[in-house]
């Protein structure tokens, strides 16, 4: 028989006892319906259960769940309460009630460390923009898990993961925290990472909503879009990770949105989140994000990190307004409502975390089998994989000898016992201390050495260029690492390889034609040197075992199956803003002090919904390397391309691996043109594992919102009726399939 939960199986009785005249219905009283009713357990859905308990709270408990703290002795004054875990965030629960405080940490790459503050380390997923490379919804589930899972034996029940924000500008110092330039991409990724996390029983945020996309100025900037340009690209990956991810919470942003800040935009919060969308979880605020009480009428359901704001909004001023304003006594029951809800809905008040052992060798083995399927092979001319007869192998630079380089800011991830090394990047100001790059224990020159079978490996730190390539010319092959360090809070200057480092690889490269660089980035870079080169790795920030996944991909233990989430451009003039906006004229600090009473405006209708590939296409400019661009050790056909219209469009085809080894090929699928014209939109991608020779058949079906327009005046989707042309292959810019279909006219809800 199936297992009822209790409170279905209260409902099932309390049914049953509704019949009249049942044997049931005279035993139970009217009182102890009641007192059923009554109890949180009673009401079966999380948003009857939330209901019943917000009725329950007294007019201080309704103050307790709407504003919290900034868990960390950063900001003088703050009081850390006796069950606080040092980590993002805490907002007090109601004990009366069974409800727990909500303890909160970041972020979407692992249980950040904070600096060490709370003396345990965490396993570090690489970066998201690896994970976006991937192209694996289920890999990234796999990973989401993990970190949810650490997170809970740690004693937080809110993960503060999600970052879905589209890369605009390859300059951004969070692109390591986001999934790449694509709605459909980010959005499946995004909740996929998301519905990981929450399945280990903690509460999952997506973040920053919206339009997020430079850190230049953060905290003044306003992000200037058409509706329907952010509604086909930032609103859309936010819709899709919410529909898939259902995320207990969204986080806005620090930015504007069309001149109002996201944490108190009605039009991001009310219209679109909730009542478009129909979203019933809560928002938060991001730490130090929130100007005024009235964000509560807007949207905004909980002030976090509040000892950074000006006021605890959330608190007096919220209380005032309540006691003389029936609108905010209604918001306000709403607001508990909402967290409530996703409090129970994620099960962290039937089933609070227990403190608990984490198992870093399993968990580790995770964040490998991500890394694995996200380092990219840009480009091979037969040097890869390295056969393992090669004599003798000069590793150069990129710290190679101590580990791999990971991303900074709230994010950061560090394992038990710390780094492997801290290298302090300077700044000044209270969050100073957040300006370190952290390299994790996984030395790709250890895992060089271990696959090398009776090679020479010499390494060489790369601190002296003419050194290095003396290194080199003695060597068979040289493998150049470098980086390029990247954290919340700053954009890079340009997209050149910093230090020095564009200058090393050319030296080492016209030392040994058999030079291999692996890259170790936040986003894309400019790349002088690449004709020089034999081969090109992009290993982004690799996690917690990144050395021994690109030593794998070296030796050809991996088959490489990763794929670019982003354009590399090939010169700055080609995006659509060159300089990135206030570089020269503003505060650049993390916090932004000197830049009170500035406005920051960015024009992102310049490209509107047109990110990335879709811009390159729109001007007609050919890349460095193209979205969805990703080698292999084998090759990969495709044929039998079969298109159906109607109501959508779907797309049927065969995938076979021409090749000799075993490899798995990410199949895309773009939308060419249209009735509305030529353009270029992802409709779909399936990533298939392929033997030699082995076919598969893979089925593609169009969600209508990417074959539509969104239009304004019908506040909802126009799919216009009339002949689409699709391609389909292995790159946005490699589509050896193409043909048409017929798709009727329709409109979409929005
Ligand atoms: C930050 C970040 C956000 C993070 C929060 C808590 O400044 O913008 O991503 O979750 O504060 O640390």
């Amino acid at each position: 028989m199936k297992s009822l939960s209790r409170s279905q199986y209260i409902l099932d009785n309390m049914r049953n006892a509704m019949q009249p005249n049942s044997h049931a219905s005279r035993r139970i009283s009217a009182v102890a319906m009641a007192v059923a009713l009554s109890s949180p357990l009673a009401a079966a859905t999380p948003d009857e259960r939330a209901k019943a308990l917000e009725a329950r709270m007294t007019p201080e408990e309704q103050q307790a769940l709407v504003h919290g703290i900034m868990a960390l002795p950063i900001v003088p004054g703050t009081v850390m309460p006796p069950d606080a875990i040092p980590g993002a965030g805490y907002v007090p629960g109601v004990p009366r009630l069974g409800i727990p405080a909500l303890k909160e940490t970041d972020a979407s790459l692992g249980v950040s460390y904070v600096s060490g503050m709370r003396k345990d380390g965490a396993t570090a997923l690489p970066s998201a923009a690896l994970m976006g490379a991937t192209w694996n919804p289920d890999l990234l589930r796999e990973g989401g898990a993990m970190i949810g899972g650490e997170a809970r034996a740690k004693g937080f029940n809110v993960l503060l993961a999600g970052g879905v924000n589209l890369v605009r500008d390859p300059r951004n110092g969070r692109n390591f925290e986001y999934f790449g330039e694509d709605p459909l991409h980010s959005g499946i990724l995004a909740g996929a990472a998301v519905t990981g996390v929450q399945s280990a029983g903690v509460i999952s945020t997506v973040k920053h909503f919206a339009v997020n996309a430079q850190e230049t100025g953060r905290q003044i900037l306003n992000s200037k879009i058409g509706e329907a340009a952010a509604r086909e690209s930032d609103l859309l990956a936010f819709e899709i990770a919410i529909e898939r991810g259902q995320p207990g919470a969204v986080m806005c942003a620090y930015n504007r949105v069309n001149g109002d800040y996201s944490c108190e935009n009605a039009e991001l919060l009310d219209r679109t989140l909730k009542r478009d969308w129909g979203y019933p979880g809560f928002v938060m605020s991001d730490w130090g994000a929130v100007h005024g009480v009235e964000a509560a009428i807007a949207g905004l359901d909980q002030q976090s990190g509040a000892q950074l704001d000006k006021q605890v909004w959330f608190g007096a001023p919220l209380k005032q307004k309540v006691a003389s304003d029936p609108a905010y006594a209604a918001r306000l029951r709403d607001m508990n409502r909402r967290i409530l809800r996703s409090m129970i809905a994620a099960n962290v008040i039937d089933n609070p975390p227990v403190k608990a052992a984490i198992d870093f060798e399993k968990n580790a083995a995770v964040a490998r089998r991500v890394a694995d399927e996200g380092i990219v092979l840009l480009r091979n001319r037969g040097v890869l994989p390295l056969v393992a007869g090669a004599r003798s192998i000069a590793v150069i630079g990129g710290y190679a000898d101590t580990g791999v380089l990971s991303g900074g800011g709230s994010s950061q991830v560090a394992e038990e016992g710390g780094p492997a090394a801290v290298i302090p990047m300077g700044g000044e100001g209270p969050f100073a201390f957040l300006r370190s790059a952290y390299f994790h224990k996984s030395p790709p020159l250890a895992a060089i050495r271990a696959r090398a079978k009776g090679a020479a490996v010499t390494f060489n730190d790369g601190s002296y260029v003419a050194d290095a390539a003396r290194t080199a010319a003695r060597a068979d092959v040289a493998i150049v690492f470098a980086t390029q360090w990247m954290m919340e809070g700053y954009d890079v200057a340009d997209l050149g390889l910093p230090n020095g480092q564009d200058a090393l690889i050319e030296a080492v490269a016209q030392a040994n034609p058999n030079t291999i660089v692996v890259l170790q980035t936040g986003g894309p870079v400019l790349m002088p040197w690449l004709d020089k080169t034999a081969a090109v790795v992009e290993a982004w920030y690799p996690g917690a075992r990144g050395g021994d996944a690109i030593a794998a991909v070296l030796f050809g233990e991996v088959n490489p199956s990763g794929k670019l989430p982003v354009t590399f451009p090939a010169s700055y003039d080609q995006l659509p803003r060159p300089r990135i906006p206030g570089w020269d004229t503003i505060d650049k600090s993390f916090d932004g002090t000197g830049n009170e009473g500035k406005l920051l405006d960015v024009d992102y209708d310049i490209e509107g919904s047109d990110v990335g590939y879709r811009w390159f296409a729109r001007k007609g400019e050919k890349p460095l390397f193209p979205f969805g661009h990703g080698l292999s050790y084998t090759d990969f056909r495709f044929g039998d391309l079969k298109l159906s219209g109607g109501n959508s469009l779907t797309a049927r085809f065969t995938v076979t691996n021409s090749g000799k080894v075993a490899g798995k090929e990410v199949a895309q699928a773009y939308l060419l043109s249209g009735p509305q014209g030529t353009t270029r939109r992802l409709i779909g991608f399936a990533k298939v594992d392929l033997k030699p020779g082995e076919s598969k058949v893979v089925t593609i079906t169009a969600d209508p919102r990417l074959l539509a327009q969104w239009d304004k005046p019908r506040h909802g989707w126009r799919l216009n009726g009339g002949r689409y042309a699709i391609g389909v292959g292995g790159s946005s810019a490699d589509l050896p399939l193409t043909g048409e279909a017929v798709v009727a006219p329709r409109t979409i809800a929005p």
